[in-house]
């Protein structure tokens, strides 16, 4: 069984990073600058952003985080939005999701500049991927895909099973693994709360992306023998024996899943430093199309 260790493959993917931005301060060049937008203090929010930021520290990326309190307009929210698309030294342009519940989503994901959306979240980043175009690709799919082909784990011809259908992994996910190209060639199916049977579908997959959102959902019984498992979840549990409160739990039951599976993601320190690894791509890519 195979350990797919997001510390191996994401440090792969920034060390490569680090040289491609070496090369282009050594040509005088400026480097690629990501702008993250927080809105409020929503804990696991506060930390995804911060290490985002500490990514392009280390890589050698600009960064501009800018924080905005939970009582932001909507408006106030697009004009910052704005001002970012119209910032020639800005590459990317990510805003932390969840937003507050007075804030329409949707619209602040419309108001970025298609060129700029390195969470590849935009309607017009999704519909170049349904169509096989170049496009951003969301990060937690693109680091997967960077986890598999560092991994040397083909996808070709295999059935994979995704649990959960959000616009940021899901649907995102089940478009990339049935696409015409080598991070693609999979029978797809998508499975969600409407799923009557589940645990038969999972028992098909020779690959199960998890992510749906409830910890240790997939148990081992769903799970057929050598099967590829990625796992997606990252809820924080409740323990009071643990340093912080809490313990960061996946959607897969890993120790009994493990023994079953061929390969397998931990949490933490699997998929979650991939989508970092996967953002950091999609910065440089916005950098290198705007040249
Ligand atoms: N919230 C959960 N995942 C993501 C992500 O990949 N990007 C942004 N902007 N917000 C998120």
């Amino acid at each position: 069984m195979l350990v797919l260790d997001g510390k191996i493959a994401s440090k792969s993917v920034i060390d490569s990073l680090k040289t491609e931005v070496e090369a282009l301060k050594a040509q005088g060049k400026r480097a690629p600058h990501l702008a993250a937008v927080l809105v409020g203090n929503n804990g696991a929010s506060e930390t995804y952003v911060a290490s985002k930021v500490k990514h392009c520290e280390e890589i050698g990326f600009g960064s501009t985080l800018i924080r905005l309190s939970d009582t932001v307009t909507e408006t106030e929210l697009i004009a910052t939005i704005d001002e970012l698309n119209k910032n020639a030294d800005i590459d990317g342009i990510l805003v932390q999701l969840p937003l507050p519940k007075h804030i329409d989503e949707q619209k602040i994901i419309m108001a970025i500049d298609p060129a700029k959306d390195v969470d590849g979240f935009h309607p017009v980043s999704i519909g170049k991927l349904v169509q096989g175009l170049q496009t951003f690709i969301p990060a937690t799919p693109y680091g997967i895909m960077l986890m598999l082909e560092h991994f040397n784990i083909s996808t070709k011809g295999k059935h994979a099973v995704v649990i959960g259908r959000s616009n940021i992994v899901g649907r995102p996910m089940s478009i990339l693994l049935s696409s015409n190209n080598a991070f693609g060639n999979c029978t797809v199916t998508v499975c969600h709360s409407h799923t009557p049977n589940l645990k038969e579908m999972c028992l098909q997959g020779d690959i199960i992306v998890a992510a749906l959102g409830r910890p240790e959902f997939v148990k081992a019984d769903m799970v057929k023998d050598g099967a590829i498992i990625i796992d997606v979840g990252i809820t924080r549990v409740e323990d009071s024996t643990a340093k912080r409160g809490y313990r960061i739990k996946g959607d897969v039951a890993y120790n009994e899943v493990a023994e079953k599976a061929s390969a397998i993601t931990p949490v933490p320190g699997g998929v979650g430093l991939m989508t970092i690894a996967g953002l950091m791509k999609n910065t440089l890519q916005a950098y290198r199309e705007k040249l």
